[in-house]
C-alpha cells in the first residue's frame, strides 16, 4: 500500500523560468524504506519539503496517508511527517539534551507526564537516555542526529523523512544512524524516504528512486536499481563498491552472480569461493 502518492508535480521556484521538478509521478509504498538519489541539484530537497508542505504544490497533487497536501491541511500534514535535515547543529534549541527534545513538544499541549514518558521512550529507542542532561554541544555529531531524531519521534510521526542527514557523519556514526533507522523501520513500522548520494545508504533501504533533472527516471527494490551499473553511470551516481569489485573479477574471468550484494553478503560469497 502506498503512504505517499504523487501524481503529476511540477515545481518552479517563485521568479525562476526553468521547472525544478517535471511530471512526476510516484507511489511511496507504507513501512518500507526508500531512498531517493540523484546528482547535485537534481532536485531532491524540493521533492522532499514539497511533500512536507514547506513549499506550496505549482502543478500536480500530493497525498500523505490519505491527507492532500495543500494549505488547508499542512498541520495535518505536518503530524505525520518527521523532517530531519542535514546539519543537526541547525536544529538545536535547548540547553540539554532532553529540554531539546522536549520543545517540539511544548507547542502540541501534551500533558506533563505524557511529555516526560515520551521523552523518555524516545531517549530510550535512538539510544541516548544518559545523555539526557548533557548539554547538546557536547554531543558528536552522530549523537546529535540521534537527539534531532528523538525529537521528532516524541511527536509520534509516521513518516521520516532525512534530507542528506549522515551526510555530515564519519563512516562508523554513519552506520550507527543507518543500524537505527533499520531498528525503527522493524520494530515501529515506520516509513522512511531517505535523500543521499551514498549507494551504502541506499543499501541500507528496500526501494531507490533516481532523479534526474526533475523526473523520476527510475523507481524499484534496492536489488533491481544498485546491481544495474549502466543506469547509475548514466545518471551520474556512484557505483557501489560491491558492484565494482565483481566487474573487476568478471574481467578475471570469474563467475558471479547477477543479483546485488551488500557488503556482508559478499564478503561471505568471496570466503565460499
Ligand atoms: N529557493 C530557491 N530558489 C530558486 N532556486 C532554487 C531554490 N532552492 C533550490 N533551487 C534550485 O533548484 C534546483 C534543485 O535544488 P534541490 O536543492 O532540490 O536539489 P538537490 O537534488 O537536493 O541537490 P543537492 O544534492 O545539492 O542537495 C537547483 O538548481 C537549485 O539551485
Ligand atoms: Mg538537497
Amino acid at each position: 500500500m502506498a503512504i505517499i502518492e504523487i501524481k503529476d508535480l511540477s515545481y518552479t521556484y517563485p521568479g525562476e523560468q526553468e521547472p525544478i521538478l517535471k511530471h512526476l509521478t510516484a507511489s511511496f509504498p507504507a513501512k518500507e524504506w526508500t531512498t531517493i538519489i540523484g546528482r547535485n541539484g537534481s532536485g531532491k530537497s524540493t521533492l522532499a519539503r514539497l511533500i512536507d508542505g514547506l513549499l506550496p504544490i505549482g502543478h500536480g497533487q500530493i497525498m500523505v496517508a490519505g491527507t492532500p497536501v495543500d494549505g488547508e491541511h499542512v498541520d495535518l500534514v505536518h503530524q505525520k511527517i518527521g523532517f530531519v535535515f542535514q546539519n543537526p547543529e541547525n536544529q538545536f534549541v535547548g540547553t540539554t539534551v532532553e529540554d531539546d527534545v522536549a520543545f517540539g513538544l511544548e507547542n502540541h499541549r501534551v500533558p506533563r507526564d505524557e511529555m516526560r514518558y515520551r521523552i523518555q521512550q524516545a531517549l530510550n529507542d535512538v539510544s541516548m537516555a544518559e545523555y539526557a542532561q548533557t548539554e547538546p554541544a557536547m554531543l558528536s555529531g552522530g549523537q546529535k542526529q540521534r537527539v534531532a531524531i528523538a525529537g521528532i519521534l516524541c511527536l509520534r510521526p509516521e513518516i521520516l523523512i532525512f534530507d542528506e542527514a549522515t551526510s555530515m557523519l564519519d563512516p562508523q556514526a554513519r552506520q550507527n544512524i543507518l543500524g537505527l533507522l533499520r531498528k525503527l523501520k522493524i520494530e515501529k513500522g515506520f516509513t522512511i524516504i531517505a535523500i543521499s548520494h551514498d549507494p551504502v545508504e541506499a543499501a541500507a533501504g528496500d526501494n531507490v528512486a533516481i532523479l534526474n533533472q526533475g523526473q523520476l527516471v527510475a523507481f524499484d527494490r534496492k536489488e533491481q536499481i544498485l546491481a544495474n551499473t549502466d543506469l547509475l553511470q548514466k545518471y551520474g551516481l556512484a557505483v557501489p563498491f560491491t558492484e565494482k569489485l565483481k566487474q573487476q573479477l568478471r574481467g578475471q574471468g570469474m563467475q558471479v552472480p547477477k543479483e546485488y550484494m551488500t557488503e556482508e553478503q559478499m564478503v561471505k560469497w568471496l570466503s565460499q569461493q
